[in-house]
C-alpha cells in the first residue's frame, strides 16, 4: 500500500477542510529513522487552522489506539512523526514487490493515452555526438517511464535529413568527393567534405550560392540531387544503427524532417489564411515581437523551408496521427528559443493543444573547454566511447571473473550501462564537462555499482538454492538495516511518478544508487547464508533480497540498463 496516502487519509479524517491530496504532498520521509517513517510538518496547516504547529501535531497524535499498522506516534517540534509497525510494514511492502514482479512500480495513470517523445534525432552526414547521446538516453528513459505508467509511448526519431546543409554537401561531393571514399569512410568522410566546404567557402563565397541552388533543386525533386541525398541518408543511418544497437534503443518512427516535404505547403497555406504570415524582404515569417521573441522564419527568400517550418508541420501531423496528450521534445537547452517560437506559432494558429507541447532541455556537454561543433570536426566519437567502455569492462571481467558465461554480452551491458548511467546521474539541465575518466569510472555512484549490487543479490539467491519466498515470515524483518531496505523499496513507486512529472530520469538513477547502498548495508549487517542463522530469518532475508533484485531490475530497465545476474 501507499503509506503516504494512507497517512494523509488518516489525518484528513481528523481535520476539517484539509484535502487528502494536500496532506499527501506535505508528508515527508524523515531522513533519520529517529524521527519516524513518515512525518507531517504541521506548520503547513497552522495558517488554515489558526493554531500553532505543535498544538496541531499534538492533536493529531491522539486517537491512534492500537492501530495495527502503527508502532507509535510522536509530536515533536511541530511535526507529527509516525513510526510504522515494523513487522506489518515489512510484510506488506515485500509481499507486494514479490507479487508484482516486473510490474512492481508500474501504474495505469495514462490509461492508454499517447505521449509522443521526439528524441535522439541526429543529423544526416554529421556525426552522432555526445549531445545526441544525451537526447537518446534521456528520451529513451522517458519513453520507458511513460509506458510503465500506462501511457502509449510513441518514440519518434526526427532525423535531421533535410536542410541547406545538403546543398553544401552535394556541392562538396561533386567538387572533391569520391564514391569509394564515401562508402569506406562513411560519416567521417561526409563530414570531411562538409568541413572542406566551409573552409573553401570562406575564400570563395559563391560556393554558398551554388549550395543554395542545389538545395532548392533537391526540394523540387531533382533526380540527381535526390539520389545523392538518399545515399547520404543510407550511409548515415547505417552508422546510427550501430549506435542504437549498442544502446539497445528502438523507435516507433523514423519520420525525419524530409518526411514533411509534401506536407509543408498546406501548413504554409493555413498560416496565410490565418493571416499569420508576413513578407519581409522576400522571406515569409511569423512575427513574434508581441511575445518578446524574434520572428519565426518559415520560408527563405530563395523559397527554401526551414527547421521551424518542418517542426510546425510535424507537430500538426503528429497530433492528427497519434492524438497525443503530450508531445515531448528532448534537445539541448541551446534550442529552447526555437521551441518557444514555434510552440507560439501553433498557439497563434488557434490550436489549443499548443500547451501539450513540451520542450525537455538538457545541459550542454563541453570537452575540456572546447566547443562541440560539427563544423570544426571537434567531437567525441561516440562509437569510440562505447567501444572503450566495453573493452574496459572486458578487461575487468578477464581479471576478476574469467569463468563468466557470455562475457561479451555482459561486457556490453556493463560498459554501455556505465556510459548511459553517467549521463543520467545529474539533473538533465546541468551542463556537463565531459571527461573520459568519469565516463569510464565504475566505482562509486555509477551504473556498474548498481548492476553489481543486483548481481550480488542474485548470487546470494543462487547459493541459497530453491527459496520459497511465498511462505517466508516477512514480519521478522525488523532490524534497522532490513527496515531501511523496506523503506527504500516502498519509495520506488513514488519515484517513478516523480520522474515522469518532472521529466527527469535522474530521479530513477539516484534512487537506484540509494537502493544499492541500503542493500549493501543490509548485506553487511544481516547475515543470510551463515550456518547459525535461524531458518525463518534466513527465508525472510532471502525474500527481501529477492524483492531488491526486482526493484533494481525494474529501475535499471526504466533508464535503459540491463541487470545481468552474474558479472
Ligand atoms: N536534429 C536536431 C539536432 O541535431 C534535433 C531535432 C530535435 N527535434 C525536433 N523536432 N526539432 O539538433
Amino acid at each position: 500500500m501507499n503509506y503516504k496516502l494512507w497517512l494523509a487519509e488518516q489525518t484528513a479524517s481528523k481535520l476539517e477542510g484539509v484535502s487528502v491530496e494536500a496532506l499527501a504532498e506535505w508528508i515527508e520521509y524523515p531522513p533519520n529513522p529517529q524521527m519516524g517513517d513518515l512525518s507531517l510538518p504541521c506548520f503547513k496547516l497552522s495558517k488554515q487552522l489558526r493554531k500553532a504547529p505543535q498544538a496541531i501535531a499534538e492533536e493529531l497524535q491522539q486517537g491512534w489506539g492500537e492501530h495495527p499498522a502503527v508502532e507509535r506516534v510522536e509530536a515533536v517540534a511541530g511535526y507529527l512523526n509516525v513510526f510504522l509497525n515494523k513487522a506489518s510494514f515489512a510484510a506488506d511492502v515485500v509481499s507486494e514487490v514479490l507479487a508484482q514482479g516486473e510490474r512492481f512500480g508500474s501504474q495505469n495513470i495514462g490509461e492508454g493515452r499517447s505521449v509522443v517523445i521526439d528524441f535522439s534525432s541526429p543529423n544526416i552526414a554529421k556525426s552522432f555526438h555526445i549531445g545526441h547521446l544525451r537526447s537518446t538516453v534521456i528520451g529513451r528513459a522517458l519513453y520507458n517511464i511513460f509506458k510503465f505508467l500506462g501511457y502509449n509511448s510513441v518514440g519518434v526519431n526526427h532525423l535531421g535529413d533535410w536542410g541547406t546543409q545538403f546543398g553544401k554537401l552535394i556541392v562538396a561531393y561533386k567538387l572533391w568527393g569520391d564514391e569509394a571514399a564515401v562508402e569506406a569512410g562513411g560519416i567521417d568522410e561526409l563530414q570531411r567534405l562538409y568541413v572542406k566546404f566551409h573552409d573553401e567557402a570562406d575564400v570563395k563565397p559563391e560556393l554558398e550560392d551554388e549550395a543554395r541552388a542545389w538545395f532548392v533543386k533537391l526540394e523540387q525533386g531533382d533526380e540527381e540531387a535526390h539520389k545523392l541525398w538518399r545515399w547520404f541518408v543510407e550511409i548515415s543511418l547505417k552508422e546510427f544503427h550501430k549506435m542504437y544497437d549498442l544502446l539497445g534503443v528502438k523507435f516507433d518512427s523514423y519520420a525525419g524532417e524530409s518526411f514533411y516535404n509534401d506536407k509543408m505547403a498546406a501548413v504554409l497555406e493555413e498560416l496565410k489564411t490565418k493571416q499569420l504570415l508576413e513578407e519581409d524582404d522576400g522571406a515569409l515569417l511569423v512575427k513574434l515581437e508581441d511575445y518578446n521573441m524574434p520572428p519565426a522564419l518559415m520560408v527563405k527568400k530563395d523559397g527554401g523551408t526551414l527547421y521551424h517550418t518542418r517542426d510546425v508541420t510535424a507537430a500538426i501531423y503528429r497530433k492528427h496521427t497519434y492524438d497525443f496528450e503530450k508531445a515531448v521534445y528532448v534537445t539541448d537547452a541551446g534550442q529552447s528559443l526555437h521551441f518557444q517560437q514555434w510552440f507560439k506559432v501553433i498557439e497563434l494558429m488557434g490550436y489549443d493543444w499548443a500547451k501539450q507541447l513540451v520542450h525537455v532541455p538538457f545541459g550542454k556537454v563541453s570537452l575540456e573547454g572546447a566547443k562541440l561543433s560539427t563544423r570544426k570536426g571537434n567531437v567525441i566519437n561516440l562509437e569510440e566511447l562505447l567501444t572503450k567502455a566495453i573493452e574496459k569492462t572486458r578487461e575487468i571481467i578477464e581479471e576478476k571473473n574469467p569463468e563468466l558465461e557470455n562475457k561479451e554480452e555482459v561486457a556490453r551491458q556493463v560498459g554501455v550501462g556505465a556510459v548511459v548511467f553517467n549521463d543520467l546521474s545529474n539533473n538533465r539541465i546541468k551542463d556537463i564537462v565531459f571527461s573520459w575518466d568519469e565516463a569510464l569510472n565504475f566505482e562509486g555512484e555509477t551504473g556498474p555499482y548498481v548492476q553489481y549490487a543486483h548481481a550480488r543479490a542474485c548470487s546470494i539467491l543462487r547459493r541459497a538454492g530453491a527459496v520459497d519466498t511465498a511462505s517466508a515470515k516477512l514480519e521478522l524483518l525488523t532490524e534497522p538495516a532490513e527496515q531501511g531496505l523496506v523503506r527504500e523499496l516502498h519509495l520506488f513507486k513514488e519515484r517513478v511518478v516523480q520522474a515522469m512529472d518532472k521529466l527527469e530520469p535522474s530521479i530513477i538513477s539516484r534512487y537506484l544508487i540509494d537502493l544499492a547502498q541500503v542493500f549493501n548495508r543490509f548485506y553487511k549487517e544481516c547475515p543470510i547464508l551463515k550456518a547459525d542463522v535461524n531458518a525463518d530469518v534466513q527465508a525472510a532475508r532471502l525474500a527481501l533480497t529477492k524483492a531488491t533484485t526486482v526493484a533494481l531490475t525494474n529501475g535499471l530497465a526504466l533508464i535503459g540498463l540491463d541487470a545481468p545476474e552474474k558479472m
